[in-house]
Order: C-alpha cells, then structure tokens, then sequence
C-alpha cells in the first residue's frame, strides 16, 4: 500500500526488538505476581485484531456504535472548541473511527498535521498511507510505539489534540489510570487539548452481554492470549484448560475478564526460562473494563491538569466523549 510518493512518514524511534523485550519484561511480571495478571496490549496480534474487530460488529457490543454516533454529530463542535491544527491518536489501529473526527479538522481548514501512534509498524504504514490520501493538505506521521511507555515520542509544536477513543482508556486499573493522565498532561502543553472516550455506568446486563455474547467472539479474544503467549513465549499452557469468566465486578464498576483454571496444572514458559503453578480454579486476569461516570472521570481529569471539560454523549448515554484543555 505504501509506496515512495505516499507521504506518511514512519518514525521508528525504538529498537526492532522492543517489543520482545517489553513482552518477556510484561509476562514474566504477569506470572511471578499474585494474583496472575496480563497486560492487555498483547491480546491484539493479527488474529487478536480480528477478533477485536469482529467484536466492534457484534449486536451486543455497543461502545463503537456509540461513540461514531456522538463522533458524528459533535466532531465539529469538537474541532472548533479545541482550535488544534495537530490531531494525535494514541492506539489508532486502523484509524478507521478517527475519520469521522478529522474530516470535520479538514472541514474548517484547520488541520496541519496528523499523528498516529500504535504498536502495529505494518497497521500504522496501512493506515498512514489511508489518511495521507484522504487528508491531502495535512502531513502525516505515524510513530510506532506503546502509549503506556513511549509518549515522550510525539512529535511536538502546533495547537494539539490528542485523542484516546474506544473506552481503551477503560482497561487501565484506577492507579495506572492516574499515572497515564498525568503522563499526558505533562506531554501536552497549556492550550492542547486531550478527547477521551469512555464507556459510562449502565444497567449490569447491557454491560455484561457485551462481553459474554450468543456467538462467543470475545470469548475467542480472550482466549487467544494463551495462543499468543505459547507461540511468542514458547510457552506450552493448555488453551482449552481453561473456562472464561466474564464478570461485572460492581466495587470497582468494571468487568472483570479472566481465564480460570479448570485443574491444577503446571506449564513452561521457555523463553522466559519459567515453570508455572496453576491450583484449581486460580485464574489468570486478562482485562478489566472499566465503566466510567462522569463526575468521577472529570475529577480525576481536573486533578491532573485539565480543565474546561465538556462532556457529549449519546442518545441512549451509553458512551461519553469527555473534551479537556490542558491548563
Ligand atoms: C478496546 C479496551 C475498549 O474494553 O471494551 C472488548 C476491549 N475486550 N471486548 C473494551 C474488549 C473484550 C475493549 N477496548
């Protein structure tokens, strides 16, 4: 898809082998710690990506379908409001949701630079190329990198917009959630503005039926991080030793996503040079996904650095688009 006159440019600010690193510095802290527990970000390999996407598809997942809806009737109150000629996605995948905000940016004629950040080289190059032609008038840079670790990588000047969509921001647990906001605060300058999207408090079932649905594709999901650790980690768990537990955690208002052992069992994780101790039923927690109220978000938002929140949500107020300036 790329070729020499596309006008993405890739910067690559990481060694080839940074995610190896980061995978074997991550899963050993995941099976050393009590209780086991996986960073998400090793879900999304080719066929985690599908899985994902094919969850964006499903009746019962009702997040994406949300947030395109308030996207689509707010982008250009958005743009005006933040006035950025910068707009930067953390996690862009295939940038696909990002569309509907930028053409409103290129709408007002506002719009210089695009920047998407993802741990994908090839989804970046793919969706760079993408925007490079539908955005003539704006250059675009695709940075690859993890925005858990390598933030300080964006690129920096003009009037910024950093926007972080999905409901991603949902799978940080409450301190690391903290962390992440400050981190962004700090890498954004007075003026720059951050758009969240997040997935809001709502009646349990309607929240428990997007992770547990009739044809079992975010079972699927879930389950494929076995696969992906045994093949990246040269690791030999036993996929089908598990059940899947998808559950609302109610203290915490988030589900609880985790893979329980149906057996004692034990495992080796080759690459690691580690053996593992499964007792029955101890479970291993793949994801959280937390639901957020408003109030609370925008408390921790303003306690970090921003202000000036404004709050878009849609009909049904399932899904909220929370707008911040960097004070
Ligand atoms: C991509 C993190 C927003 O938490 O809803 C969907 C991931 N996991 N179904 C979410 C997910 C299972 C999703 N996020």
């Amino acid at each position: 898809m790329s070729d020499a006159s596309t006008p993405v440019h890739v910067d690559v600010h990481l060694p080839a082998d940074w995610a190896d690193e980061a995978m074997s510095t991550d899963i050993r802290r995941a099976f050393t710690g009590h209780p086991k527990t996986l960073p998400p970000m090793w879900l999304y390999d080719d066929r985690g990506s599908d899985l994902f996407d094919a969850i964006t598809r499903l009746p019962e997942y009702y997040p994406t379908e949300a947030e395109r809806s308030i996207l689509g009737r707010r982008a250009g109150e958005i743009a005006a409001s933040t006035g950025a000629d910068t707009v930067i996605e953390l996690g862009s995948g295939t940038s696909d949701k990002t569309r509907t905000l930028l053409d409103a940016f290129a709408e007002t004629g506002q719009l210089r630079d695009i920047v998407i950040m993802d741990v994908s080289e090839q989804t970046l190059r793919d969706a760079g190329a993408m925007l490079g032609e539908r955005y003539e008038h704006a250059d675009v840079h695709a940075v690859v990198g993890d925005f858990t670790r390598h933030l300080r990588h964006l690129p920096k000047g003009g009037t910024r917009l950093i926007a972080f969509l999905g409901g991603t921001i949902g799978n940080f647990h409450v301190e690391e959630r903290r962390a992440f906001l400050g981190a962004i605060a700090d890498s954004l300058e007075a003026g720059d503005s951050l758009l969240l999207g997040v997935d809001l408090v709502k009646r349990v079932s309607r929240i428990v039926d997007a992770y547990h649905d009739a044809t079992g594709v975010t079972e699927a999901f879930i389950r494929n991080v076995v696969t992906v650790l045994n093949r990246e980690m040269d690791a030999d768990l036993d996929a089908d030793a598990f059940d899947y537990i998808p559950f609302w955690d109610a203290k915490e208002e988030r589900m609880d996503l985790r893979l329980r052992a149906r057996m004692p069992m034990s495992a080796r994780i080759e690459r690691l040079d580690l053996d593992v101790e499964f007792g029955e039923g101890e479970e291993l927690r793949v994801e959280v996904s937390t639901k957020f109220r408003p109030d609370r978000l925008s408390e921790e938002l303003t306690d970090v650095g921003f202000e000036g929140l404004e709050w878009f949500t849609d009909h049904a107020e399932d899904f909220g688009l929370v707008l911040a300036r960097k004070a």
